[in-house]
């Protein structure tokens, strides 16, 4: 195999070089008398590289016919470009033309809408913006995990295919093998125990559960895998499979748990500014203007932490209309949260000790018997983008719980081993991946920071 320079590493040689080779697609192409110009990209970055094809070419009659779209590959010299604008061009010694796309290609040189691009998600990734964006993604993937590995905690995979719905919101997309028209039935109920695993079975809503059992025998883990949210919210925050990085923690409590997720929300915005600085630039030129400001205030200023009941009073006595009433017990929407981050401190902002009524069953209830031990993160634009607890580890308190909940302790025999063999104090959170992406490039809907994204009615590619 030849072999080929990526065009990010290629733009920074600080010497011309006799014999590069670069592969990618066409994106102009202009004659001139006797050679053409060709604008070259090849994913790595958004610049690309200026190619000089002088007619002494052998196959010049073909590169004259290279339409926008088409694969390439050139060698030849990397000199200094006079034309200015570029720092680099390559003179070409050899032009293979690998395909040659389509006239019909439907990215045009002018910007298309996000909506368009959108029924086209299998070429959107060609188009400046998204690579961008999936760049980014990528980078964001891997700060991740070195966040985590540099501070001691183990990447654990848990299950993607789980029979317990952890968020006990019925959010479950079902998996069976089962025959939908002939399902065997007892009593005109389907019968699960002929099915695959012999009970119902669903994709997970959140690693938590199994993290737990982890984090009270490794220490401190993470997962960071996909989660399945069947929820019919058509909102341009919510996808129903997004992907989740959940740390879970032993020997921790909510404070420190706060203390974790405040830090690696500004060790990843900070990360994505050195590493992505090209890409996020082009986001704030031409996606939001504010994103700059907005970043580096996350990574600047200390969150804000404020009980529940007095995040209710601030939003009780602002003057701001709301579309939905706020009242203690009632779960924040969010145009509260954004008012409270985006208006009220400016800054992010952590909403601690919830009511336990809009909390799951494994929260820890505090001593005033009506909260629990919960944070959510709210950032500007986005709202929530964390959302963690304190975890109960009393075995009584979190039977009775269960019971007030009507959970059926025999699903969770296996959870309650673990407040039963050596429990501890321990907390964790999840953030929302693609909120994080939102967050960090002002795109302001999650279906544009995912490669292939799956919303109600929604599954074509
Ligand atoms: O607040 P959530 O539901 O918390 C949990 O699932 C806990 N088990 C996490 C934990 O403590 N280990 O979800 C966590 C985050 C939210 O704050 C939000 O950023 C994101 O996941 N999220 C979604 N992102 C995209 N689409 C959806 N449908 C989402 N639902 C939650
Ligand atoms: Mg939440």
């Amino acid at each position: 195999m030849i072999k080929r320079t990526k065009i990010n590493d290629l733009l920074r040689f600080d010497t011309a070089v006799d014999e590069v080779v670069v592969k990618g697609w066409v994106r102009t192409k202009r004659d001139s008398k006797g050679f053409s110009f060709i604008e070259v990209n090849d994913g790595s970055c958004l610049k690309n590289i200026q190619i000089i094809a002088e007619s002494s070419l052998n196959n010049y009659d073909d590169i004259t016919r290279l339409t926008t779209g088409s694969a390439v590959a050139i060698s030849g010299k990397l000199a200094e470009s006079p034309g200015g604008g570029q720092k680099w061009e390559i003179q070409a010694k050899d032009i293979q033309i690998i395909s040659i796309a389509s006239e019909d290609y439907p990215l045009q040189k002018k910007r298309h809408s996000d909506e368009f691009l959108r029924t086209i998600a299998h070429l959107r990734p060609r188009t400046n913006k998204y690579s961008a964006a999936f760049r980014i993604r990528s980078e964001l993937s891997y700060a991740i995990h070195k966040f985590f590995r540099d501070r001691g905690f183990r990447y654990v995979h848990t299950p993607i295919i789980t029979g317990s719905d952890c968020e006990g919101a019925g959010e479950l997309f079902r998996v069976t093998t089962l025959d939908m028209e002939n399902a065997p039935r007892i009593d005109g109920q389907v019968d699960f125990t002929e099915d695959f695993f012999g009970k119902e079975a669903g994709l997970t809503v959140s690693g938590q559960l199994s993290g737990e059992m982890f984090a009270l025998a490794l220490g401190d883990i993470y997962t960071f895998g996909p989660t399945f949210r069947a929820e019919n919210s058509n909102t341009s925050r919510h996808a129903a499979e997004f992907w989740m990085v959940e740390p879970e923690m032993a020997f921790c409590d909510l404070e420190g748990d706060m203390d974790v997720a405040e830090e690696m929300l500004k060790y990843l915005a900070n990360f994505v500014q050195e590493n992505c600085a090209e890409d996020i630039e082009l986001f704030a030129k031409f996606v939001d203007k504010e994103l700059l400001n907005t970043i580096n205030n996350v990574i600047s200023s200390d969150f804000i932490r404020l009980p529940y009941e007095e995040a209710v009073e601030i939003l009780e006595n602002s003057k701001e209309k709301f579309e939905y009433e706020v009242s203690y017990g009632k779960d924040l929407q969010s145009e509260h949260e954004r008012y409270l981050t985006e208006k009220h401190f400016k800054k992010p902002v952590i909403v601690f000790n919830y009511p336990r009524e809009i909390k799951p069953f494994y929260m820890r209830q505090n001593d005033d018997d009506r909260t629990v031990a919960a944070m959510d993160i709210l950032v500007p634009r986005i709202g929530e983008i964390i959302g963690g607890s304190q975890r109960e580890e009393r075995l009584d308190k979190l039977e009775a719980r269960m019971q007030e909940m009507g959970l059926p302790s025999e699903d969770y025999w296996w959870y309650l081993d673990s407040r039963r063999f050596g429990s501890v104090p321990h907390s964790g959170f999840g953030l929302g991946f693609e909120r994080m992406l939102m967050f960090l490039t002002g795109i302001s809907n999650i279906r544009d920071v995912i490669p292939f994204p799956r919303t109600p009615n929604n599954i074509e590619f």
